[in-house]
């Protein structure tokens, strides 16, 4: 079989990764711990064929894939096409594959906000060009392969509660670092409610916006300090299904990655994140437990009680700056999916 089709949710970061090893790999500095959520997914098509003289790649092709989502199927050049050729060549290198690869892949929530479509866009295209190339490779695999595009993609491999350790301090390049499983998407009652607060693309990358924090901020080491503390606690509180501990921790975490980066100039937040973090002190001091946290992005992602769901988002739809609300909770891990336009089994 020479194409594979692959579906996979983007994840929310608990404890947050941001900053990298020195040196080749993507090797993360600090240790993570992130939820894949459900309701959002990317689905990713690889081909290789014979008759191509070049990668392809088509983002927003909902048409190709028969799914919900932008459909305007435009080819894609540039930083994102590179990117996408090199795990291709990584793929095409291990497998001994010369063809090159026509790559379709569709989001159905914001592309380059803040949502994580790094992490279900690499998680679906590394499990997709993997199959397509014929390799029997296990998740973990799977997961370092895709960690080499993009880190937090690693952990969008599985489902539930996954974990990504930190890099060796000087790795060599070929060191295999993939995403665990820490716990089931059962394990605990989690909502995810997302807060959206602009549909416009991110300003600065995450690699770009960590590599700047590191350089320039002058809070890079005490972070690079505060990171596993806070990740060594919140892996506690998550196996102990402690809601108020794994929250507080998860807002630690968040508030302490932004400022870190903020003290070098690299701002995600709008002011819509500023009302939506607000909001959640609101809710808090009156009784709900609810809790903020942020990745490369201006949206706030609360954590919350399946039951309070409804109030959380009443709460967040009534807040200026908040164009939309999305509700997720804990998802599967990358997964094979029927090849576009295939008959669904009966
Ligand atoms: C703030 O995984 O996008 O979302 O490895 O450079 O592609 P690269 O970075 P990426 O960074 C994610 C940063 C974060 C926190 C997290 O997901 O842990």
């Amino acid at each position: 079989m020479s194409e594979a089709t692959a579906l996979a949710h983007p994840n929310v970061a608990l404890s947050k990764y941001w900053g990298k090893r020195a040196g080749a790999g993507n090797y993360p500095a600090v240790p993570s711990l992130s939820v894949t959520l459900s309701g959002l997914a990317t689905r990713t098509h690889v081909r290789f064929d014979g008759s191509l003289a070049e990668d392809r790649l088509r983002l927003n092709a909902a048409d190709a894939l028969g799914g919900e989502g932008p459909r305007d199927g435009r080819e894609t050049s540039g930083e994102p096409r590179a990117r996408v050729i090199e795990l291709l060549d990584r793929v095409r290198r291990a497998a001994g594959e010369r063809r090159r690869a026509a790559v379709d892949s569709c989001n159905d929530f914001p592309t380059a906000s803040g949502l994580a479509s790094s992490a279900s866009g690499f998680a679906a295209l590394a499990l997709a060009a993997v199959r397509a190339a014929g390799l029997d490779w296990d998740a973990t695999r799977v997961s370092d392969l895709a960690r080499r595009s993009s880190a937090s993609a690693a952990r969008s491999v599985f489902g539930g509660f996954v974990e990504l350790d930190a890099g060796a301090v000087s790795p060599s390049v070929d060191e295999v670092l993939a995403a665990r499983p820490v716990a089931p998407r059962g394990h605990m009652p989690l909502a995810i409610v997302v807060a959206v607060t602009t549909a416009a693309s991110k300003s600065v990358g995450s690699s770009d916006g960590m590599r700047r924090t590191m350089e320039r901020s002058p809070y890079a080491q005490a972070w690079l300090r505060e990171a596993p503390r806070l990740h060594g606690l919140l892996r506690d509180a998550l196996l102990a299904r402690d809601l108020e501990k794994l929250g507080e921790l998860s807002e630690a975490s968040a508030l302490a990655m932004h400022a870190c980066a903020i003290a070098a100039g690299v701002t995600y937040w709008n002011g819509g994140t500023l009302e939506a973090l607000a909001t959640v002190a609101a809710l808090r001091r009156s009784g709900t437990l609810a809790y903020a946290t942020i990745d490369a992005g201006p949206h706030v992602k609360v954590l919350a009680r399946p039951e309070d769901v409804m109030l959380v988002r009443r709460a967040l739809e009534a807040t200026a700056g908040v164009t939309r609300v999305i509700e997720a909770s804990p998802g599967d891990g990358a997964r094979l999916a029927p090849q576009p336009g295939a008959e669904p089994a009966s």
